[in-house]
């Protein structure tokens, strides 16, 4: 895979409760093992309240275990010092850009995180300028943040992340706000930085077809672990998906019903082309 190295994070046996939610059965997350490794894309999914924000904040160290250990590139979250380096090398992008964009211009913004590694202001600049036309924002570096598009305002955030060069991101449902071609633009700017630089992606996400484009999906459901596995395996698994009150991609959906219809379909149908092709094949034959 492009640009793997040793870095990695990892669970080991994880439960974590919420203030004042210690009985078992109220849980976030229960008996979570887990290995990511630095250049993999994970699609992380599940229905609501099924930890996944609450998994991102662990790997982010903005909470720790109740017990079990999570280990980033070897650091365990629990130990303060580690907490500068964890949080460089793992950041974390929410849902709502607004709630990340602090100061009052794009370039600012950008450079925003970066002031604390006391590097030379024109390193900093340097980076800045670097990150933001990589990510279409060049235009855009005197603007005040609060009056860009939703799709710009992410792409700002991502900035201000992706500066500090990390080996992972952690997008909790970050494409959620945005229209398809802010979606599309968002998850462009990230797979390419997948497959260039090597970035570890975890992305939290409701939308089946973003999931399908990972290279992982792993499930969670009343905290726990449910499924991990290609697309292939974890999302046309449909009696796994429907018992969630989850969704497999369009096709998957489609190719069930055109199956129960007496279609003699692959089983691994995920895409949409790849159903039309199937469809095509078959209408010739016939
Ligand atoms: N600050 C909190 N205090 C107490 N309980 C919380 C808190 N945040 C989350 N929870 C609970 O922890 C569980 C997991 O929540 P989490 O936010 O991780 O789920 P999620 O999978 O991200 O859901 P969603 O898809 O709705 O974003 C839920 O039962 C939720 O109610
Ligand atoms: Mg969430």
């Amino acid at each position: 895979m492009a640009g793997c190295s040793e870095v990695s994070i990892e669970a080991r046996a994880v439960d974590f409760y919420y203030p004042g939610e210690e009985d078992p059965s109220r849980a976030a997350l229960s008996g979570i093992n887990l290995g990511v490794k630095r250049g993999e894309y994970i699609a992380l999914i599940g229905p609501n309240g099924s930890g996944k924000t609450t998994l991102l904040k662990l790997f982010n160290a903005l909470l720790t275990p109740s017990s079990g250990e999570v280990l980033v590139g070897g650091l365990s979250t629990r130990e303060e010092e580690n907490l500068p380096v964890i949080r460089r090398r793992c950041g974390m992008i929410f849902q709502n850009p607004d709630n990340q964009l602090v100061a009052t211009t794009v370039e600012e913004d950008i450079a925003f995180g970066m002031e604390n590694l006391a590097l030379p202001q024109a390193e900093i600049q340097g980076k800045v300028l670097q990150t933001a036309s990589q990510l279409g924002l060049g235009h855009l570096l005197k603007q005040p943040p609060h009056l860009l598009s939703g799709g710009e305002k992410q792409r700002v955030a991502i900035a201000g992340i992706l500066v500090m060069e990390p080996d992972f991101i952690l997008m909790d449902e970050s494409t959620a706000m945005l229209d398809p071609d802010g979606r599309r633009e968002v998850l462009k700017t990230v797979v390419e930085l997948n497959n260039s630089r090597g970035l570890g992606v975890i992305h939290v996400t409701h939308f089946p077809i973003e999931a399908a484009f990972a290279r992982r999906v792993i499930v969670l459901d009343r905290g726990r672990l449910r499924g991990d596995g290609t697309p292939k395996e974890v999302l046309t698994d449909l009696t796994l998906l429907h018992g969630l009150g989850l969704q497999g991609t369009t096709a998957v959906e489609l190719a069930a019903l055109l199956r129960e219809d007496g279609f003699a379909l692959d089983s691994q149908l995920l895409h949409n082309r790849e159903l039309v092709e199937c469809l095509c094949l078959l209408a010739r034959k016939n």
